[in-house]
This record gives structure tokens, C-alpha cells and sequence, in this order.
């Protein structure tokens, strides 16, 4: 086998120098099916790909890269609700910008978050106060094997922070094809986070908030056109209220959201800024010196530079708090997806 020899440094938000065997862009269901078969044919793995923007190559990808890029917007209504239909493939972000010029409220908060609609239900993609489940009606998903397409209502995608069932039951031999998204036409602002907390409710508009939280990220967040990376690298961790206590005890203003079961979610940025690690380099990748909890490519770094970091860091908060993170990003190696905990460990 010979190594692979396309180029997917722009396919991915990190910026890495990897290689993939082959690149194919899907523009239809039908599309997806044949290169499914073709590579099972051939024996390659494969690996469906969005924007890349939670993805960690850890090395060259001996198999296809498919671009999901089935495209479409289409916009019902019934008495109470707006109704989406959007192709997997349409950008994120300017869906909803799309939909906020429709005069669409509902989409606001999760402004700017990079990537393709038809990835947001596999993470339940989250920000300022609001998640894609508080929006979503249904998720379009195909077989690969039969190219049968079912549709799975949103109460059964098992949406929780950070997950899915898309994570689990329907993670490999699917792809997500089309979401369906429900947007009140009584719309109620969310300013319960951050900067937000500061707008009017009574007189702020969609477009305001959109702007609120566009602003907020842009001075936070960075730009992975400018500074490669792939947003938070590790999910905030859920800890039980002993821990959460004695962390309080030692530094009462810790964040701490309280969760319904007792437990307590951390800021998984606050406990690595607290080792002191904002700025830390091992290579070429660093920890973002505005928000500890992105890891940033700032020169040329390597893979191995980046799981040598988030190894790092994972050891840090751990010995400092007795709590380990858990990578967000996906990590995926020579055949496919690897687990994360594993290559860290
Ligand atoms: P990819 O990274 O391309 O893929 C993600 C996973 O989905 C992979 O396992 C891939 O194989 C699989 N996949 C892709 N397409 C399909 C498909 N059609 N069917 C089935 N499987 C598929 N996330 C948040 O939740 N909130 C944030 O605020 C946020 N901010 C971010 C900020 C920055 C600067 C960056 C770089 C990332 C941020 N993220 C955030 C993470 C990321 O944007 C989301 O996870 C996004 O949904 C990923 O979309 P993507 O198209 O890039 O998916
Ligand atoms: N904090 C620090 N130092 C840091 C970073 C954060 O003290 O270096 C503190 C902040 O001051 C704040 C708390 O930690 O009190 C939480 O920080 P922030 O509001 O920036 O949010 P986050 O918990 O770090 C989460 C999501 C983001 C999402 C934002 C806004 C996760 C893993 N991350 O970040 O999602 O945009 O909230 O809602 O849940 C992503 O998933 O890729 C992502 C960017």
C-alpha cells in the first residue's frame, strides 16, 4: 500500500499536515452510498468529515475523507412554530444568519460556532444558555449499507451535553443527511449567560443577541482561519458534589453549575488556567492565553505536539484537582476514530 498523499491541511480547523488516501465530496444521499461501497470494496476505511473543526488527526488517514455537502433550506410553518429543513451540509453559522434575516429568531446564541448543520446533533452543539436540542424536531439519517433514510425524532437522539446517540448506537455505517429544526414564533430571548445577562429582555431583538454573542466569542475564541484549533478540547467535567466541595472549600469562587442529579459541572478552562497553563507550549501547540480551555496550533506544531500537550494538561488539573478532563475532540488515527482517554493516558 502506498502512503496516502492528498493533503487535508485546510480540511481540518487545527491546520495539521496530514494525508488522507483519497478525498471525495458527496452532494446526495445516492453520492454517499456509492463511495460508502466503493471504499468497502476496496478495503479502505472511511471517514465522513463536516468542516473538521472537533477533529484531532493524530496521524495520515490510510483511508477516504467524504465531505457530506448535501445541501438546501427549506422553510415551513404551522400555527406556533417555524420549521427547517436543512441539508447536513449547509454551514452552521450562516444558516443562522440565514434564518435571523428571515426575521427567524431562535438560532441566535449559537452564532458562530464553525462546522455543518448535519454535525450539530452528534455533539448537541452548545453556547450561551442554549443547546441544539432546545431547537431540533428531527434528524435525517441514512444507512449506508441499505440507503434506507430514517427519520429520528428529536426526543429519541438521547441528546445530553456533549452527546448523542449519533456517538454511539448510529456511529458508524450512518450519515446524517438532513435536520429538522423547530423555532417558536413567540420568540422568548435566553440571556442567561455572560454578557447577556446585561440586554433588556423586553425590548432586545434576535439580531441584537446574535451580535451580543458574536462579539463575546470573537474576543475569547480564536479564529482557526487565523490560529488553528478546535474550540474547547475538553468537555466541562461532572463531578460528584464531594469533589465539587472540596475544590469550593480551597477556592469558594470556582464555577460550578449545579446539574439535576446532585452532581456539579466544573469550568474545565478555570481548573487549567488555575495551573497556571494559559500560554504553555510543548512544541508548536500552546494553551490560548484568552481561553485556557482551546488548544491552539501556534507554530507548525505536530500532532504529537498536541497530544503531548493535552496529555500535559489532563495531568495537571488532575494532580492539582483529582479531576480528569475528557477530551471534546475527536481523535482519529491511521484506520479511523481512536479513544481519546486512551491515547492520552
Ligand atoms: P467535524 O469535525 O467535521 O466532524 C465531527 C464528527 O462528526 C466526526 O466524528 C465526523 O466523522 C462526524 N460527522 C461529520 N459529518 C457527519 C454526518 N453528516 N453524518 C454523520 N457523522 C458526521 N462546539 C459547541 O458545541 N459549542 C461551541 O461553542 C463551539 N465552539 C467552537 C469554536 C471553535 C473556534 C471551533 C474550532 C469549534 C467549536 N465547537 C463548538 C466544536 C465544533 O464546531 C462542533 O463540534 C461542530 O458541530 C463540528 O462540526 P463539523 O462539521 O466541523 O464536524
Ligand atoms: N475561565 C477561566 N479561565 C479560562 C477560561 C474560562 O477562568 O481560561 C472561566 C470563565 O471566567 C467562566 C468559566 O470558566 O467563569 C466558563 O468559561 P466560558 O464562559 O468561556 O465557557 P466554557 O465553559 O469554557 C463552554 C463551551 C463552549 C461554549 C461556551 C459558551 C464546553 C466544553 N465549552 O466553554 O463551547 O462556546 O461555554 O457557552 O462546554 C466548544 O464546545 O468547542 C465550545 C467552544
Amino acid at each position: 500500500m502506498t502512503s496516502p498523499s492528498v493533503l487535508i491541511q485546510n480540511l481540518h480547523t487545527f491546520g495539521l499536515p496530514i494525508y488522507a488516501e483519497r478525498v471525495v465530496t458527496a452532494e446526495s444521499s445516492e453520492q454517499l452510498v456509492d463511495v460508502w461501497q466503493q471504499a468497502k470494496q476496496q478495503q479502505y476505511p472511511l471517514l465522513l468529515l463536516g468542516e473538521g473543526s472537533n477533529m484531532l488527526f493524530l496521524e495520515d488517514f490510510s483511508g477516504w475523507i467524504v465531505l457530506n455537502r448535501i445541501k438546501g433550506i427549506k422553510i415551513s410553518e404551522s400555527e406556533n412554530f417555524w420549521h427547517l429543513h436543512v441539508g447536513a451540509g449547509e454551514n452552521w453559522h450562516q444558516l443562522v444568519r440565514y434564518s435571523l434575516e428571515q426575521n427567524l429568531g431562535g438560532l441566535e446564541n449559537l452564532a458562530l460556532i464553525p462546522g455543518c448543520a448535519g454535525s450539530a446533533p452528534i455533539q448537541n452543539i452548545g453556547a450561551y444558555g442554549v443547546e441544539l436540542k432546545d431547537v431540533c424536531e428531527y434528524v435525517d439519517l441514512l444507512n449506508l449499507d441499505t440507503g434506507d433514510i430514517a427519520r429520528i425524532a428529536a426526543q429519541d437522539c438521547q441528546f445530553g451535553y456533549r452527546e448523542s446517540i449519533f456517538k454511539h448506537q448510529f456511529r458508524e455505517g450512518y450519515s446524517i443527511v438532513s435536520v429538522g429544526l423547530k423555532l417558536a414564533k413567540q420568540w422568548k430571548p435566553v440571556l442567561n449567560y455572560g454578557d447577556l445577562r446585561q440586554l433588556d429582555p423586553q425590548t432586545v431583538t434576535p439580531m441584537q443577541v446574535f451580535d451580543a454573542v458574536c462579539a463575546m466569542r470573537s474576543s475569547k475564541l480564536p479564529d482557526p482561519k487565523v490560529t488553528g484549533n478546535a474550540g474547547s478540547f475538553f468537555k466541562n467535567p461532572i463531578v460528584s458534589a464531594e469533589i465539587a466541595a472540596q475544590i469550593l472549600q480551597q477556592f469558594p469562587n470556582a464555577p460550578h453549575y449545579p446539574q439535576i442529579d446532585g452532581q456539579e459541572k466544573l469550568a474545565a478552562g478555570w481548573l487549567i488556567d488555575a495551573c497556571q497553563l494559559k500560554g504553555y507550549r510543548i512544541g508548536g501547540a500552546a494553551v490560548h492565553q484568552q481561553q485556557a480551555l482551546v488548544l491552539i496550533n501556534q507554530d507548525h506544531a505536530t500532532s504529537h505536539d498536541v497530544v503531548a500537550l493535552a496529555s500535559y494538561v489532563r495531568k495537571q488539573v488532575a494532580e492539582r484537582f483529582n479531576v480528569w478532563l475528557e477530551p471534546e475532540v475527536r481523535f482519529i488515527g491511521k484506520f479511523g476514530e481512536r479513544n481519546a482517554i486512551e491515547v492520552l493516558a
